[in-house]
């Protein structure tokens, strides 16, 4: 849904960016920004910035920064609308709804229905396990060392034994039978009708990101089978779109998630401080849940059980996941079973060290390989290390490709030669084309581009223009928004100085018009340059001369730099000489 710009800006305009970011991170004035602690890395001083006159934050340790959108985006893992729709709803802000047919109507009512149907069912639950029909429940939820603090944080409740409880509460609150048949809560047949789906077990409520509860999971409390019974998919519970924990998950502030296979193991996790942990519903991982994933993090552990069925489907999934651009690495749960069994018998600090000794994933797969060959016969190993190369051949990328067959080279005494001529000799068996490296080409490696230079100038200029927006005058002549040499700098210039033109600029407002993370970040930044290094105050005028000189002579030696110009680029670098030689000439006076 787009909404009206002037809306948009409305919103953010009553939404202070101080006043909202406050309410997440505790901040300290300090001159005229404040300061706080980073939400979005760990540090230990504050280096993480909100300017109440600029409207944007911006953390000098990790480069986060934005607009109070961008902020919400990132810290609640919101997409820009649903950010836009939580700041107007927190200051009571309209947006326009969205036209519907009368058919999307009724079906968005019956939707928002079987939601209510379950979040009361829940509510049953809970309730019923912290009474007395549940007192079997909450016993063998104890008996798994399950805190009450964790058993509440996750709504865990007991579904009592009998055929209708749930239904009855269902109908006492309202609901109709037909939105009960398609909550996903019961069973039906022509002969009973309708009866409970679950009855005594203990339930797990699933929840959506927003953390509303979409269906259910109930476990015996014995070894009866089935172990769990889980809802149906119904309008509102798509099990591939669906990660379990995933709701806390998503604000642990970690690089990275932790994917598990069950319930439990989410829980006991979570409970030990590893709020980073999800589950796939179903063993095998949907392309949905691998790019749901890849919207909050590049990087996942795998803590599949250490059993045979744990191994295949961690294979399976770690290659869902590398396909959709995440990597992987294996934690090693043995001796134990899974995650929630290694915590209880080794706990937390053991399981972060074994978080922190992860196995790359290529590695793990290497090692499961391994054990279909006799390693100690020089055939066996042939043929192992055949197939090894073969796997080497799966990545497409240069780098990642070369980096690989030195490792495995190593780890299996090979040369690297020879596992590389391995490589080549197959993939040309296979028509594959394998090109021999490029050597980086001088200079790749420099630490520090000269253009870090210039750009810094740019954004000393950009900064200062936000801060003394009379200063524009005086530049004015000499200076265009095509000066800037990066991109995002050249579109803020172009639409600073429009803004300019008419009074002043607006910092905040740019870094919205943004759609990139990475340009609302660098536009931020822009805007965070500190002055005080930069400019010698006292002699401002020369300051800002020099400045401008500077950025000037850089845009012309680009130009003039172009191999094959256009006509309009050799009439810009004859005009941007003379602007030059004009300015090279002038004194600048700044009253
Ligand atoms: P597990 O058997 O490993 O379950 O199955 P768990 O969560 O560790 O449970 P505990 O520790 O034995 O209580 C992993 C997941 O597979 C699904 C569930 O989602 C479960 O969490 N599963 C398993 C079912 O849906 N039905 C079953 O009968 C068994
Ligand atoms: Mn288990």
């Amino acid at each position: 849904m787009r909404y009206p710009e002037e809306l948009v800006e409305e919103v953010r305009l009553r939404n202070d960016i101080v006043d909202v970011v406050g309410g997440y991170v505790k901040l300290k004035r300090q001159g005229s920004s404040y300061f706080g602690l980073c939400p979005f890395h760990n540090e230990k001083s504050p280096s993480f910035s909100v300017s109440p006159s600029k409207q944007i934050f911006y953390c000098f340790g990790c480069g986060a920064g934005g607009n109070v959108f961008n902020f919400i985006q990132k810290y609640e893992n919101y997409t820009y609308p649903e950010a836009i729709k939580y700041l107007a709803d927190r200051v009571g802000v309209k947006l326009p709804e969205a036209e519907y047919s009368k058919e999307q109507k009724a079906r968005e009512e019956k939707r928002l229905r079987i939601l209510e149907a379950n979040r009361e069912a829940a509510k049953f639950f809970y309730y019923q396990l912290r009474s007395k029909p549940g007192e079997e429940g909450l016993a063998y939820l104890k008996g798994r060392q399950l805190t009450e603090e964790t058993m509440n944080k996750f709504g865990l409740g007991f579904s009592p034994m009998t055929s209708n409880a749930c239904i009855n509460y269902l109908r006492s609150k309202g609901f109709t039978d037909e939105i009960i048949r398609e909550s996903g809560l019961v069973s039906f047949d022509e002969k009973r009708g309708m009866t409970d789906k679950f009855w005594n077990r203990v339930m797990y409520p699933i929840q959506d990101v927003n953390h509303k509860v979409i269906g259910f999971g109930g476990r015996v409390m014995g070894d009866a089978k089935p172990k769990y019974l889980n809802s149906p998919e119904t309008m509102i519970f798509d099990k591939g779109r669906t990660l379990y924990g995933l709701n806390f998950a998503r604000t642990s502030r970690k690089d990275h998630l932790i994917l598990c296979e069950g319930y439990m193991d989410v829980i006991a996790m979570h409970q030990a401080g590893f709020t980073e942990a999800v589950a796939s519903l179903g063993t095998a991982l949907t392309v949905t849940n691998a790019n749901l994933i890849k919207r909050y993090t590049a990087n996942v552990y795998l803590a599949y059980d250490s059993d045979g069925a744990g191994i295949s489907a961690a294979l399976r999934n770690m290659r869902e996941l590398r396909d959709a651009g995440i990597a992987t690495k294996v934690i090693n749960m043995e001796p134990y079973k899974d995650p929630d069994e290694f915590i209880k018998n080794l706990g937390a600090e053991e399981f972060q060290k074994r978080i922190d000794e992860a196995e790359n994933s290529f590695f793990f797969e290497l090692r499961m390989l391994e054990r279909d060959y006799d390693l100690t016969d020089p055939d066996g190993r042939t043929r192992f290390l055949r197939e090894a190369a073969g796997k080497l051949l799966g990545f497409e990328e240069e780098i990642e490709r070369e980096n690989y067959i030195k490792a495995v080279a190593e780890k299996y005494g090979l040369t690297y030669e020879a596992m590389k001529k391995q490589v080549v000799s197959l993939a040309a068996k296979n028509g594959g084309e394998y090109r021999p490296i490029e050597r980086p080409k001088s200079g790749i490696n420099r630490v520090t581009d000269p253009k870090d230079g210039i750009k810094k100038t740019q954004r000393t200029l950009l900064t200062w223009l936000s801060e003394e927006p009379s200063i524009y005058k005086v530049i004015k002549p000499y200076i265009t928004a095509k000066d800037f040499t990066e991109p995002v700098y050249r579109q803020v210039a172009e639409w600073m100085f429009e803004d300019l033109e008419k009074g002043s600029a607006n910092p905040a407002v740019y870094t919205g018009r943004f759609e990139e993370e990475e340009q609302q970040r660098v536009c931020a930044e822009i805007f965070n340059t500190s002055l005080d290094g930069e400019i010698d105050r006292a002699e401002s005028e020369k300051a800002l001369h020099d400045i401008v000189l500077k950025i000037k002579t850089a845009a012309n030696e680009a130009l003039a730099a172009k191999s094959s110009p256009s006509i309009t680029e050799v009439m810009a670098a004859l005009e941007g000489k003379k602007a030059l030689e004009e300015l090279k000439n002038v004194r600048f006076s700044l009253n």
